[in-house]
């Protein structure tokens, strides 16, 4: 274990990939705008090409700022290297194509990010390719869904919005007994409060535009490689084999960044890695706060007449709670609640009377967010859907920020105080 390594989560948060000497004493990486690198030999382009520097050459391809945020989201969930991508989205859609062909099929929950969903269902399934969707929480289905066709296992570590809680240890078990790696979706949670690829997992992604950058001003995507699944073993992946014989054990990452990242162009921008690096910096405090006061917020919403039900895995009663205070190792239960009011009308006018909290579609910002997801997000979906994806109209999501915990509750009572008015 490195120096580096040893250091508590919020110093290694802030130091870990910090090259200052490399940066003319600067304390933060330069933004490298340039979309191509000159190189000074014919020869040594040429060796670059075949992968035998670690030189840039286009933008598209690599860059030194965002080389500088993968391999800090190595080191923060302890992978073997990491490639950033434009949104959580490409990083998802790179993530899965690397290992899917037309006839495959993979398995997931069904409680995930609508985009995800959408991606897994409608799209993938015109070039197709099967998602096999059950219950998140439920490691039967899981087992029962594989069969020689399955490519990989792919869950959320907090389902967005539902908020389950998958058991990461079980599900690797499972994916691993065939032969099968476990793609997790790390975002609600982000490497502060879990830790997938030490809990069994073999590939994480994040949304980097959610907690990990924080402040609402960049959007992005990783996947990290934990670097550990034997591809070689598994007579489920013929076409990795040239890449294990390039790259060993990160032969996925080799065959997502040469295959699909390069090809699909699905590359950040050098501004945005920047930024996430800045917001990277605050993660741990952030992450604490976000926890505590959810926590509060949802005991204050407990309280009052006007709502009808609270979900929050911090709560005794949330059937993920005792697998998330485990998974999260104490440290917290995340920072996003949902809870019911009487209907669709009255979500409507709880939102119309905040003051404070922002009305929007996003999550993981400093400032509490709140949205209506049964009328924006999932209003394309048909009501049988909705209901088996527990997107009720009686359903606010709320992502609560690092405000003064009081405010927040001050701004929500205030706005159930009218619901009647
Ligand atoms: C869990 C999760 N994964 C992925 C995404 C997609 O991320 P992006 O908006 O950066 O493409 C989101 C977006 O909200 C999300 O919540």
């Amino acid at each position: 274990m490195s120096k580096q390594q040893q250091l508590d989560f919020h110093t290694r948060v802030i130091h870990a990939c910090q090259t200052p000497a490399q940066w003319g004493g600067a304390t933060l990486p330069p933004i490298v705008q340039a979309t191509a690198h000159a190189c000074p030999t014919a020869e040594h382009l040429s060796q670059t090409f075949a992968g035998q520097t670690n030189d840039h050459i286009y933008m598209r391809l690599t860059n030194p700022t965002s080389r500088v945020l993968e391999e800090k989201l190595a080191d923060l969930e302890g992978g073997g290297g990491t490639v950033v991508t434009g949104s959580g989205m490409a990083a998802i859609t790179d993530a899965c194509m690397a290992l899917l062909r037309a006839g495959d099929e993979f398995v997931c929950g069904n409680s995930l990010f609508m985009s995800t969903y959408i991606l897994f269902a409608n799209v993938f399934a015109k070039y197709n390719i099967t998602a096999r969707f059950v219950e998140a929480t439920d490691m039967a289905a899981l087992a029962a869904a594989i069969n020689a066709k399955t490519r990989f296992i792919y869950l959320e570590t907090l389902g967005n919005p539902k908020l389950d809680v998958p058991d990461l240890r079980q599900a690797a078990a499972i994916a691993h007994d065939h032969g099968l790696p476990l793609i997790v979706d790390n975002t609600l949670v982000t490497p502060f409060l879990c830790r997938p690829l030490e809990l069994g997992a073999d590939v994480v992604i994040h949304s980097t535009t959610k907690y990990l950058n924080g402040h609402g001003d960049a959007c992005g995507g990783a996947i990290i490689d934990g670097g550990t699944f034997p591809w070689n073993d598994s007579s489920r992946f013929p076409d990795l084999r040239p890449y294990v014989d390039r790259k060993g054990p990160l032969a996925y990452l080799d065959k997502v960044w040469r295959e699909h990242h390069i090809n699909f162009g699905t590359t950040p921008a050098p501004l945005h890695s920047y930024l996430t690096l800045l917001g990277l910096d605050t993660l741990a405090l952030r992450m604490e706060r976000h926890c505590a006061n959810a926590m509060e917020v949802a005991r204050f919403l407990l309280e009052r007449p006007e709502v009808a039900w609270v979900n929050y895995p911090g709560l005794a009663d949330h059937p993920g709670h005792a697998t998330a205070a485990t998974q999260f190792g104490g440290r917290g239960f995340g920072g996003m609640l949902t809870f019911g009011l009487a209907n669709k009308e009255q979500c409507a006018k709880c939102i119309d009377h905040l003051q404070l909290i922002y009305h929007l579609a996003n999550i993981g910002d400093c400032k509490t967010l709140i949205i209506h997801p049964y009328t924006t997000q999932y209003l394309s979906f048909p009501e049988a859907l909705r209901r088996k994806l527990s997107i009720g109209p009686d359903l606010l999501r709320l992502s609560v920020g690092i405000e003064a915990v009081q405010d927040i509750c001050h701004d929500l009572g205030q706005s159930l105080d009218r619901l009647g008015a």
